[in-house]
């Protein structure tokens, strides 16, 4: 089972930005978190960061995964074009964020994501994405 966890824009700066939204934990924190889950699921993956939406969009037609899950930050409000890259790739998504983006400012209610995932999980801290790794081990299951 290989699975991709793409952080946008901004989050190479967990830990030090806005920490009373995001918390303390640095993305590095997050990741050894993120990777010993999967060692302990028995699941092969890799987490990667990158500010761009090109560098994003060229990193989801790699396709080198059997399940991406997505932090997409800023672009998930924004960004018809990272939709588009997850609905051609045509593989399995999930989006991922710290915060509750529904109990935020109005902006951030709208994901172009939602629509193409599997699912969205939103405002549990780092756990977001350990419960997104549980839901991954469940759905590649099937
Ligand atoms: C975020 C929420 C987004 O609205 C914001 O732009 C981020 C982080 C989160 O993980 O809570 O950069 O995706």
């Amino acid at each position: 089972m290989k699975v991709l966890v793409i952080h946008g824009p901004n989050l190479n700066l967990l830990g030090i930005r806005e920490a009373d939204i995001y918390g303390t934990d640095s993305l590095s924190d997050i990741d050894k978190k993120i990777l010993s889950l999967s060692t302990e699921l028995g699941m092969d993956t890799k987490t990667i960061q990158l500010n761009s939406e090109g560098e994003i969009i060229d990193a989801i037609h790699k396709g080198d995964y059997d399940l991406l899950i997505i932090n997409p930050a800023a672009y998930t409000h924004t960004s018809i074009a990272i939709r588009d890259a997850i609905a051609a790739v045509g593989k399995p998504s999930i989006e991922v964020h710290l915060s509750n983006i529904h109990r935020r400012e109005e902006f951030r209610k709208k994901s172009f994501i939602a629509e193409v995932a599997v699912g969205q999980i939103s405002g549990f801290g780092p756990d977001s994405y350990l419960l997104a790794l549980r839901a991954t081990k469940s759905i590649l299951s099937k």
